[in-house]
């Protein structure tokens, strides 16, 4: 039950309508009975500032941002953790007495997720679709693995600057998101994450990829859990992205709550609220 005292998290995104993170909170926290709630809110580009001062000024005990403020919301804070402050995104902010301090949990959890699926990332070659906060936090984890890694964007600016700010030994290359450069990236990856809000299979028809040259992607991992894709008939499989969105999420508890997350707790909140397993 709400109280008086009750302490509130918050989720800034547009859209979050479809968001599953309040799921996963809510229902951890009835479960361990946290006089906690977690409530998510439509917030604009244009709102990000005064929603940022309302946390604030309500005294909100930590919250997240997605899409689209995990970049813009960076000059918003008081201090940044090393890997936000490396990345220049932020998807998790903590309240302290010295103000707020933004931390970004994507690359941990796309890590976790990949881990969980018995897919080690290291000296391997991927293949990012996509060049927004996301594609950053994973590109930054994933180059710190020794992998070999290629970015496309629509924007080739974008994944310019998603290799530049990555610092880990890996290779890294970046080129335009189109027919071709799709088509070569393709060509024997162990792993295609797509952090694009577009779904792989409909890129792969919006290009007009054909079926051979899908063929021999290793594993699939789309970040968008908004229009789930069936899985591609190709390579050793997908991995989910309510995975990763367990894992990031259980990497926010902690930071929030100082100790360790209920990782199990919050992963079957899910799967019961979906009523099936995805693994
Ligand atoms: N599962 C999880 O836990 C989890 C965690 C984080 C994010 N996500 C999901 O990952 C996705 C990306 O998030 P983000 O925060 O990185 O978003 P973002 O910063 O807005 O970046 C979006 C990226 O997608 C590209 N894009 C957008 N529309 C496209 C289209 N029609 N065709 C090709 N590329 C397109 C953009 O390209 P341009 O630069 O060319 O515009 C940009 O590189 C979202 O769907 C988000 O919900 C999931």
């Amino acid at each position: 039950m709400i109280k008086a005292d009750t302490k509130v998290h918050s989720l800034y995104g547009s859209p979050v309508a479809h968001s599953l993170s309040p799921v996963i909170f809510n229902t951890t926290f009835q479960q361990l009975s946290l006089n906690r709630a977690y409530l998510p809110f439509e917030v604009s580009r244009d709102n990000l500032k005064q929603a940022v001062e309302a946390a604030r000024t309500l005294g909100f005990d930590g919250f997240n941002v997605t899409m689209p403020h995990k970049t813009g919301i960076v000059e918003m804070m008081d201090r940044l953790d090393k890997t936000a402050e490396k990345i220049g995104a932020v998807n998790t902010v903590t309240t302290t007495k010295s103000g707020l301090v933004g931390y970004n949990t994507d690359g941990e959890g796309a890590i976790g997720a990949l881990r969980s699926y018995g897919f080690e990332p290291h000296n391997k070659r991927i293949l990012v679709l996509g060049a927004g906060g996301a594609a950053q936090a994973l590109v930054n984890r994933l180059s710190s693995e020794n992998n070999n890694i290629r970015i496309l964007n629509r924007i080739l600016d974008k994944a310019r600057q998603v290799a530049d700010k990555a610092t880990g030994t890996g290779r890294i290359s970046y080129g335009e998101l189109d027919k071709s450069s799709l088509e070569k990236g393709m060509e024997d990856v162990d792993l295609l994450v797509n952090a694009t809000p577009i779904r792989t299979s409909t890129l792969i028809s919006q290009f007009k990829i054909p079926a051979d040259k899908v063929k021999d992607i290793g594993w699939v991992f789309d970040l968008a859990y908004d229009q789930p894709d069936k899985p591609l008939s190709v390579g050793s499989g997908t991995i989910s992205p309510l995975e990763m969105l367990v894992h990031q999420a259980a990497l926010s508890y902690e930071i929030w709550l100082s100790e360790t997350a209920p990782f199990d707790l919050m992963r079957s909140s899910l799967v019961d609220y979906i009523g099936k397993d995805w693994r």
